[in-house]
């Protein structure tokens, strides 16, 4: 007679939770994280939404007037002047806003939403006002971008607006301000304002790592997405010598000096740090604590052979490092205790981690 085998229960509960996390992991990514929201009333502000769109990935909505046919600029713009000031006069009332048409999407789905709006009387465009006054609750969080449109007149009035009706926005450093006779050139203007505010439309953050070593210690460090960290990233591999600082650090110089942004991150740098200590352009591996320090930007941590940074000595090879893509270990589940969120390619979350993690089994956005 043939003999069943039966699995004790607890291979049944590793299968189990084996299968759980292949199919949490195969889970399609979130899809059109990044929103473009636009009002045109002359067309200046659609062109530039297609010339958004044309260089990222992105759903667009457009903001409509609920009463059509409106003339904003008839009798010396006297209809724009009436709807602007009566914002002006009450802006916390919802009757203050000119009627739009009801949004049917839902903005929790997006990570990214850039607004891209006409200035009028230096202040924002009144429907998208009223988007923003309707709809900030569902945006509190986001990363958000502005583009604005004049003929001539400074957006600082139409940055204001934003920020008073949505104040919970995550704001890139800078907006994009194209005059009217800019418009043709919309898509370059575009471009270089994405690369300056760093854009990111990849949805999970894919993990960028390194390999430094000496040939005998190794250390992989896990790179964050600001422009330092990207700057060094995009000179590997290359060699260069490491020498002792203090006694918590080991340093070296890239080949040529790293750029870095205002998107780059200060703070306490653990053991595992690395770090650019951009007044002197070295670069810091940590294998001792240290305190937040103005222009030591974190580039990235560790996420092998902490241990082994003390002991690098000479000369050390500083190259690209293919992402972890298999779980290192699995520990079964205590009741009780709290288990770590894991990146999706199944590294421990660091503290203060940023993307899509797995936690408790479900993927979860970190802001
Ligand atoms: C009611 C109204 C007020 C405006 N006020 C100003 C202004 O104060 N300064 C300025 O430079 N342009 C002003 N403009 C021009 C628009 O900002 C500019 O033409 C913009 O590119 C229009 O974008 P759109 O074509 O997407 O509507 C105004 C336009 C309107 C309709």
């Amino acid at each position: 007679m043939k003999r069943i085998h039966r699995p004790d229960p607890q291979t049944t509960i590793f299968i189990s939770f084996i299968i759980t996390l292949l199919l949490t992991l195969s889970l399609p990514t979130l899809q059109a994280k990044t929103l473009v929201v636009y009002y045109s009333y002359t067309g200046n502000c659609r062109a530039i939404a297609n010339a958004l769109t044309s260089q990222i990935t992105a759903d667009v909505l457009q903001i409509q007037p609920a009463e059509k046919g409106l003339r904003y600029e008839a009798n010396n713009y006297a209809l724009g002047t009436q709807l602007l000031n009566a914002i002006k006069a009450n802006p916390n009332e919802a009757s203050s806003y000119p009627a739009i048409d009801p949004v049917s999407l839902s903005l929790s789905d997006y990570q990214n939403i850039v607004i891209v709006t006409p200035l009028w009387w230096s202040q924002m465009a009144a429907p998208m006002q009223t988007f923003l006054f309707n709809y900030a609750s569902q945006m509190a969080g986001k990363n958000v971008g502005l583009i604005v449109s004049s003929t001539s007149s400074p957006i600082t009035g139409v940055e204001a607006d934003c920020k008073r009706l949505l104040p919970g926005g995550n704001y890139y450093g800078n907006s994009l301000w194209i005059r009217f006779s800019q418009v043709p050139n919309a898509a370059s203007l575009i471009s270089d304002w994405l690369q300056q505010v760093n854009f990111s439309d990849n949805n999970t953050s894919d993990p960028i790592n390194i390999k430094v070593s000496d040939g005998t210690n190794t250390i992989v460090y896990q790179l964050n997405h600001t422009s330092a960290a990207k700057a060094l990233y995009a000179m590997l591999p290359f060699e260069v010598s490491v020498d002792n600082y203090s006694n918590n650090e080991k340093i070296f110089y890239p080949p040529t000096p790293l750029s870095y942004g205002s998107d780059c991150i200060e703070g306490d740098c653990p053991a595992g740090t690395l770090a650019l200590f951009s007044p002197w352009g070295n670069v810091v591996m940590y294998y001792g604590p240290a305190s937040r320090y103005s222009g030591l930007y974190i580039l990235g941590n560790a996420i092998e052979g902490t241990h082994n940074i003390r002991n690098l000595t000479g000369t050390i090879r500083v190259e690209a490092a293919p992402p972890t893509s298999a779980v290192h270990s699995i520990k079964a589940h205590h009741p009780g205790q709290t288990p770590s969120p894991y990146t999706l390619n199944g590294i421990m979350a660091v503290a203060g981690q940023k993307g899509v993690v797995v936690k408790h089994g479900q993927k979860v956005l970190m802001k």
